[in-house]
């Protein structure tokens, strides 16, 4: 493939709005993740502790990373896989590091397969939290969704659907559109969920809750899944940061997009989590629910507190807005690349790599009911696999190497060019983290993970 000669985005696409990137990367920051996934591992995890050790790596090793993502996008204007190469190649360098892009489309198509899943049943949760069958309990609600393939299939399919049809009207079109439209809706429904926590709940047990620390329940898995959470939430690792900075303007200040970006997902994290665990103290449940805390406990309040059944369904929208502006980051950077090098047109690409991950998803599918327990990778399941093999090594793997890259390989002279707009103690303060501080802190956490 050769770059030059191949259609340069930069001439084409750059976001329209000045706070597009930063809507664009916070939408696809802010997701089920911040949602649905920090709230039930705080819960896991005993509280605080796991916010101050999650607050640690976001710092440490997610805003670096995120900033090499961003640099390297917007320095090549390519999708990550050309950019990669792009990046190396003018550093002198191998255009193999390409294959770090390649890791990153794969990884993007195997989140999203059961991300689509997940996010589908949060959608069909709208209706349900409106009209409740209230013959059952929450528990066997959650029981009779996650064991019907044929209403998993329906509204998973209905979500890839939604991401095809963004997706292929365009970056301006689709993606721009979609964020300006969806980001201020999921804010104001946030501030609703708030302000419902502040009436209804217990406020002063989930303040207690998520800041008053306690190191008796830290150990190494607290600071495995705090990472974790960190790269996941900050969609760093899979090329979704780098694919949406190269089509961001030269004139942005990469630094502080960065931190309000940063800032932006542990902000809403922490709102999930205010407006999540009042409830469920006020009404006498336990927070180390796992991964149904949000389907059963909070559902079970929905259907008990006054105005639930407005209250309930707003609370599911705003999941699902959060996971729709996430999966289309998942999904544009494999059909940017098909795009760019006239592989197919924009919307082929977009239903033919839509038509894949729908595929792949159905094996997640099956894993809530028939396949749950036929195995895949070691005791796990199908999508128990999916998520081993992109959370714990895809993930990281992706990540480890974009901030070796952007530490060790890239040229000093291009990283400082893109930086420019921080001043040089903060250039400094950066490569000193990227060169040192993330990837060993990345590599660590990989290794005792494959040992563990
Ligand atoms: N960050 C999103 C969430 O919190 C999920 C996501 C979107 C993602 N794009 C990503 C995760 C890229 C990893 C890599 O739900």
């Amino acid at each position: 493939m050769n770059i030059s000669s191949s259609k340069n985005i930069s001439e084409s696409v750059t976001w329209v709005g000045k706070w597009t990137f930063v809507l664009a990367a916070a939408g696809s920051a802010v997701g089920l993740g911040n949602i649905w996934g920090f709230s039930y591992k705080v819960g896991e995890a005993g509280g605080s502790a796991f916010v101050l050790i999650y607050l640690g790596c976001i710092l440490v090793v997610g805003l670096p990373i995120m900033m090499a993502e961003i640099m390297i996008g917007r320095y090549s204007q390519h999708s990550p896989v050309s950019a990669m190469k792009k990046a190396a190649i003018d550093s002198g360098k191998s255009g193999y590091w390409q294959s770090v892009g390649w890791t990153g489309l794969f990884s993007g198509v195997l989140i999203l397969s059961f991300y689509s899943v997940l996010a589908g049943i949060c959608i069909n949760y709208i209706g349900i939290a409106a009209m409740p069958n209230t013959d059952i309990s929450s528990f066997e609600q959650y029981a009779q969704v996650t064991g019907s393939p044929s209403t998993l299939f329906f509204w998973h399919s209905i979500f890839i659907g939604m991401n095809i049809a963004i997706i292929a009207s365009g970056v301006i079109a689709g993606i721009e559109r979609m964020v300006r439209l969806l980001m201020p809706i999921l804010f104001i429904l946030m501030i609703v969920m708030l302000i419902n926590a502040m009436i209804n709940g217990d406020f002063n047990a989930g303040l207690a809750y998520l800041f008053t620390p306690d190191f008796s329940k830290v150990n190494p898995e607290t600071f495995l899944s705090a990472m974790g959470q960190a790269f996941f939430s900050l969609s760093l690792g899979m090329g979704s940061i780098m694919c949406y900075g190269s089509y961001m303007r030269k004139s942005e200040d990469i630094f502080k997009t960065s931190l309000t970006v940063a800032g932006l997902d542990t902000l809403i994290a922490i709102l999930a989590g205010l407006a999540i665990f009042p409830m469920i103290f006020a009404y006498g449940m336990e927070p180390q629910q796992g991964t149904g805390l949000v389907f059963k406990s909070l559902l079970t309040i929905f259907i008990e507190m006054p105005l639930g059944n407005i209250i309930g369904p707003a609370f599911f929208m705003l999941l699902s807005i959060a996971a729709l502006s996430s999966a289309i980051s998942l999904l544009e950077p494999s059909v940017a690349y098909f795009e760019e090098n006239n592989i197919f047109s924009r919307s082929a690409a977009a239903i033919i790599l839509g038509l894949i991950i729908w595929f792949v998803g159905i094996g997640s599918i099956l894993s809530l009911n028939s396949w749950e327990n036929e195995y895949f990778l070691g005791e796990r399941n199908f999508m128990d696999s999916i998520i081993y093999l992109t959370f714990n090594i895809l993930m990281p793997l992706g990540g480890m190497l974009v901030a070796i890259f952007a530490g060790w390989f890239f040229k000093p002279r291009l990283a400082m060019e893109e930086l420019s707009a921080a001043n040089v103690n903060i250039f400094k303060t950066w490569r000193f983290f990227i060169k040192f501080v993330s990837p060993v802190l990345v590599a660590s956490v990989f290794i005792y993970q494959l040992l563990g």
